[in-house]
């Protein structure tokens, strides 16, 4: 038998999937990590943590599940976005790594605008936001000067974990765009940010397209591993883009609706010349040449397990969410948004906070629960509608994450998009599309589509209601004022709340 692995490098965990030739997954094994948040705002990992994570999972299905590594013919990655990993001459770690859903680079991002204004926009195709690489390498620069002298390489963290186990410097461009010092159209590094913030060139590495070799497996990670030299290494993907692989996005009509943690809105785009202006994420795709616009909405999945968390923790998720169907359309005039963490898209506003509005002595627990559900389907219509302001029309959706895993959410979404909605039929997630990319990259199929075609099929598929259509394009324009008719008080809120508390 042959396999190819996928490695979903996360935020909180690692797993690795075995996959066959026919997209089924045979052995899967995970292991956890920490991310710490020393102070308010800063979320950090310990790259070693990775690399040991990886490497039990790896032992684990050779030792447990008896893959052999001679069988193993090859490896990619699905990596969590935008961690700063710093290296010094000798590629020793220098600093704990800076983690996506850090913030506290306000400052950075605002300098970058002021200094360079919308010719950043033009080079990167995206505006900077405190989650990307580059504002987290002038945070360091300016408050960490003495490791920032140290710096010779920069890394995101799968690229960091490929690089252990194949001895290899390089980055893949789905992830290097990520950085924000991406010259989107050169397909290079930017010289001009580099020099306008003074930053060596020379610390961006090597650039290669997702399914390039980027090596074996060295002799040492062999011996720490138990892999075989034999088993080769592909470049991978970020994990939006490798989901969007295994979900297979791969054409402009379809749509990516995921719902985990956080949520993304993911659009295929055929070529660079759209241009949303950085009202959107606009990344490179897994597929070379390829590209794909996305938007964030920081707490999706986060607000209904904070909601229930709180409100219903005796409750089964299950119940939880199955009880929404006693609430109706719209949940009885109670809207919700999402923003209990801030925002990114199309608010980027890291001190907006959520708001229940239309609290009625009437309403139950499950009302909430149900605005709390079509409150986040709200928040990616606004992603959408930014689609088709630019005329870029799609006519499916697919659903993955949590919003796949319940019919009703699976018909709001329908209602709330007036599009087609369809889940998977086998949802692996990330790792699939991880693994994906390493068959092509060993030769199994001649391309990602030609691999898609044969790994991921669709199931059931569900269609608008015309009348609850109705109902939600009225809640809509209500939900939509609500953002600006907040924000001030939620910013007043949290600067007592940085004052007082
Ligand atoms: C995307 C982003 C997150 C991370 C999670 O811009 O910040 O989706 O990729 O790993």
């Amino acid at each position: 038998m042959s396999y190819v692995l996928g490695i979903d490098l996360g935020t909180s965990s690692v797993k690795v999937s075995a996959v066959d030739k026919e997209g089924k997954i045979v052995a899967q094994q995970g292991y956890d990590y920490l991310l710490s948040q020393p102070k308010p705002g800063y979320s950090e990992q310990n790259p070693e943590d990775w690399v040991t994570a990886t490497t039990v999972a790896i032992d684990r299905l050779i030792l447990s599940d008896g893959l052999k590594p001679a069988e193993i013919e090859g490896i990619s990655y699905s990596g969590q976005m935008h961690g700063l990993v710093l290296l010094d001459q000798n590629n020793q770690v220098l600093r704990p790594a800076i983690s996506w859903n850090d913030t506290r680079t306000t400052a950075q991002c605002q300098e970058i605008l002021a200094v360079m204004g919308q010719e950043f926009i033009d080079i990167t195709r995206n505006v900077p936001l405190e989650g990307f690489t580059l504002p987290k390498i002038l945070w360091v620069k300016e408050n960490e000067p003495q490791i920032f002298n140290k710096v010779r390489t920069i890394l995101l963290p799968k690229d960091y974990l490929r690089y252990r186990m194949t001895g290899q410097i390089a980055m893949e461009y789905s992830d290097a765009a990520g950085t924000v010092m991406l010259d989107e159209g050169r397909k290079t590094w930017s010289q001009t940010i580099a020099e306008r913030f003074e930053l060596p060139i020379s610390i961006f590495p090597p650039l290669i397209e997702s399914i390039d070799l980027a090596g074996n497996i060295s002799d040492s990670y062999a011996t720490f591993s138990g892999l075989s030299t034999t088993t080769q290494i592909f470049g991978g993907a970020a994990d939006n883009a490798a989901g969007a692989i295994g979900a297979g996005i791969l054409a402009p009509n379809i749509v990516m609706s995921s719902i985990g943690t956080s949520g993304v809105v993911l659009k295929y785009e055929d070529s660079a010349d759209v241009n949303y202006n950085g009202s959107l994420h606009f990344f490179n795709h897994a597929i070379p040449n390829k590209y794909y616009t996305m938007g964030v909405t920081l707490a999706a999945g986060y607000s209904l397990a904070w909601f229930k968390k709180n409100f219903a923790p005796d409750l089964a998720f299950d119940q939880f969410v199955a009880a929404v169907a006693q609430s109706t359309v719209g949940a009885n005039g109670l809207l919700f948004t999402p923003y209990i963490v801030g925002e990114r898209t199309p608010y980027p506003d890291g001190d907006i906070r959520g708001s229940f509005i239309g609290i009625d002595g009437t309403h139950r627990r499950q009302d909430f629960t149900r605005a709390a559900l079509e409150g986040i389907v709200f928040s990616f219509a606004d992603i959408m509608a930014i689609f088709a302001d630019k005329g870029s029309d799609f006519d499916t959706v697919v659903s993955i994450g949590g919003g796949a895993k319940s019919p009703v959410w699976l018909q709001i979404q329908a209602d709330i998009f007036n599009k087609k909605v369809v889940s998977l039929k086998n949802e692996q997630g990330p790792g699939m599309g991880a693994a994906m990319i390493a068959a092509v990259g060993v030769g199994w199929f001649d391309s990602l589509q030609d691999c898609a075609n044969a790994f991921v099929s669709y199931g059931q598929a569900y269609h608008p209601n015309s009348e609850n259509v109705k109902k939600y394009q009225i809640l809509h324009k209500l939900y939509k004022k609500i953002y600006g008719q907040t924000a001030e008080i939620s910013h007043e809120l949290m600067a007592y709340r940085r004052n007082n508390l």
